[in-house]
Order: C-alpha cells, then sequence, then structure tokens
C-alpha cells in the first residue's frame, strides 16, 4: 500500500507542480496554494490521515509529504517572486513616457503677447544690423546707475522705485535691475565698436497699478560707432515704428527730455487716434510717447574704458508690455503676468507661426 501511495504522491506532485507552473497570476497561484496546503488542501489532508496509518507506513508517508509540502511551498515562493517580476516589469512598460508622442489631444498652447512682440523687435533690428544681447537681472549699483552718468545720491536714483537687496557681508549691494540700459554698460566694457544691439529684458520697479506693474519688461538698443549722429537715430527708429505697427505713414516727432545717460536727451511721439475701443498708431490727430532716446553721454562712453573722443552713437529703450497693449489693443497691463488661460487664448499667437518680415510680424 505505501508503494502505491507514494505512486498517487508523485502524481499529484506533478499535477500540482504543473498547475504552478502555468499559474497566469498572482490570484491564481494563491487559489492553487489554498487547495493544495491551505486547511482544507489536499496535501494538508493527507498529512492528517498520518496519524490514521500504521508506524511503518508513517515512517515512509510522513517525510514523503513533508518533502513534498516543502518542495510545493519552494515552488510556489518562486513562482510568485517570477510572477511578481512579470507584474512589475509589465507597469513600467505600460506606464514609460514617450516624448516623442504627439499630444493626444491637440490643444497647442499659445505665444504670450510679450514674446511675440520680443520676436518683432528682433526680426525689425535684425534686419537693420542689430544683434541681441543680454544681462543679468540682478545687477549692481555701478552697471544700473554709476556707470550711466547717474549722480551718486542724485534723486534720479529715486525714480527708479529700485529694489535693493540686501548685501552679503564684504559683498556690493545689488539691485534688481530697474532698466535694461545696464545691458549697454555690459556691452560696451566686453565688445569692441562698432556696436549695434538691443536687448530685451525683464526689468523691475516698486509699482502696481492698470498701467504698472512691479516686474516688466524692456528693450533698449545701443550703436556705438565713429560717425554716428542724431540723423542716424531719427532715421532707425522711423523705420522700426513703420516696420512694428506694420504701416508705411507713421509721423513721429522727437520732443527734448532728459535722461543721465544721453545728450542730447529725446523722446520719440507717434501720431495716434481713437477707433472705438482701439488706438490706431501712424496719422490721427493726437500724440502718444512710445520711447526715450538719445546720443550716448561721453561719461557712459568713457566709463566704460572707450574714448570718448574717438566713439560715439545712440542709445533707446522702451517697454515692452507697452509696444504690445497698443499694437494688440489690451487695456490692462496686470492680466499679463496673472495665469488666466482664457486671455492667453484670447490675446496668445500662434507658437508655429515665426515672425518675418516678409510675410508679415504677427
Ligand atoms: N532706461 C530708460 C528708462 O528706463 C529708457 C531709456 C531712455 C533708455 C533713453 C535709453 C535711452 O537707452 O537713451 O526709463
Amino acid at each position: 500500500m505505501p508503494d502505491t501511495a507514494i505512486t498517487d504522491l508523485d502524481a499529484l506532485e506533478s499535477r500540482i507542480s504543473a498547475d504552478i507552473a502555468a499559474a497566469a497570476d498572482l490570484a491564481a497561484l494563491d487559489a492553487i496554494r489554498v487547495s493544495a496546503l491551505g486547511k482544507k488542501g489536499e496535501v494538508s489532508l493527507k498529512m492528517r490521515e498520518l496519524g490514521k496509518m500504521s508506524p511503518e507506513e508513517r515512517q515512509t508517508m510522513g517525510p514523503a509529504l513533508n518533502g513534498l509540502r516543502d518542495r510545493l511551498n519552494t515552488a510556489l515562493e518562486a513562482r510568485k517572486a517570477s510572477l511578481e517580476d512579470d507584474a512589475l516589469n509589465l507597469a513600467l512598460a505600460r506606464e514609460t513616457v514617450d516624448v516623442t508622442r504627439p499630444a493626444a489631444h491637440r490643444r497647442p498652447g499659445k505665444l504670450h503677447p510679450v514674446s511675440q512682440v520680443m520676436e518683432e523687435l528682433a526680426v525689425i533690428f535684425a534686419d537693420m544690423g542689430f544683434k541681441v544681447a543680454e544681462g543679468p537681472d540682478v545687477e549692481d549699483d555701478f552697471h544700473n546707475f554709476t556707470a550711466l552718468n547717474f549722480p551718486p545720491d542724485h534723486p534720479a536714483r529715486d525714480t527708479h522705485d529700485t529694489f535693493f537687496m540686501e548685501a552679503a557681508d564684504g559683498d556690493t549691494p545689488k539691485v534688481l535691475r530697474t532698466h535694461t540700459s545696464p545691458v549697454q554698460i555690459r556691452t560696451m566694457m566686453s565688445e569692441q565698436p562698432p556696436i549695434r544691439i538691443i536687448a530685451p529684458g525683464r526689468v523691475y520697479r516698486c509699482d502696481w497699478d492698470q498701467t504698472h506693474t512691479p516686474m516688466f519688461h524692456q528693450v533698449e538698443g545701443l550703436v556705438i560707432d565713429k560717425e554716428t549722429h542724431m540723423g542716424h537715430l531719427k532715421g532707425c527708429l522711423e523705420q522700426f515704428v513703420a516696420a512694428f505697427f506694420e504701416t508705411s505713414d507713421v509721423e513721429a516727432r522727437f520732443r527734448p527730455h532728459h535722461f543721465p545717460f544721453t545728450e542730447p536727451s529725446a523722446e520719440m511721439d507717434v501720431r495716434y487716434e481713437r477707433v472705438g475701443d482701439a488706438v490706431k498708431v501712424g496719422s490721427g490727430d493726437k500724440w502718444m510717447e512710445i520711447l526715450g532716446c538719445g546720443m550716448v553721454h561721453p561719461n557712459v562712453i568713457e566709463a566704460c574704458g572707450l574714448d570718448p573722443e574717438e566713439y560715439q552713437g545712440f542709445a533707446f529703450g522702451m517697454g515692452v508690455d507697452r509696444l504690445a497693449m497698443l499694437k494688440y489693443g489690451m487695456s490692462d497691463l496686470r492680466p499679463f503676468f496673472e495665469p488666466d488661460t482664457r486671455w492667453s487664448a484670447h490675446y496668445g499667437f500662434s507658437p508655429l507661426l515665426q515672425a518675418n518680415l516678409a510675410t508679415g510680424l504677427s
């Protein structure tokens, strides 16, 4: 009888082992464990019968059943580990992100009007031989004021509503740049004339209302050469305004003004008229100031290590946000900096259409 019992055990073992190997998932595997080794499992029931056996029978069947139980346990563990590995690999494969895959819902974002205008500026001035220069947002007093011929303690420093930053021990105090003009200084100190740059970027002033935000955007322009004069400045800026507002009949005027870093200095006005809510730039009976400009002050050229007897040039600066408001008809500056997608869907630009002079800027 023990022989047939052992043969039965062998058959049982091969059946259960085959089931284990074929278990498709962890739930199926656990069901096999319960039906073999659970309280009422086939192997457990057989072990319970040991008590009723004769001592001789028990001597063969005991170790045989124990061995069977141990081998099944080992097989169950191994299959469990392999199923868990498979599950993990499957999850990893399913969760990989294919960054090259096109978006399921084609809702491309919009280019912010400030980015659009900055691109338009770069295109217009590149056509006139200017390159784009950059400088840091966190500036020092020298580049933001002193080298630009702001006298120490002069009230002009206050009119800029400067954000002063605390200096670390032994460090020179820093400011958030109040204008893009410090890029003039950085360029003149690092490059030899002839220089033709524009410098678009963020600037900061402590101010907040419908037309002022503590961070806004300017673009600076600088030309330094040996024979540059006011006529070049006027021609360059008139060409810019016509290109930017996409009209041929822009009438502009230059009004004397004061900036510490230019002499003479001027503000440029353009004619405009209101058509309904919109502002039409170029013609009309009103004048609107759009930028500051002038011939670079000899003190500024000298502060940058160039000889003002040899070199001269002109500079200009204007608000990019304001240009965007004028051209695209927004009346409030604050939403420019609020994350409202309805605003950007309305005022934004297609990111796929590159501004260019041949087929139109916008
Ligand atoms: N930096 C001036 C400002 O923020 C703007 C400006 C005026 C820049 C005249 C210039 C300039 O380069 O020539 O108000």
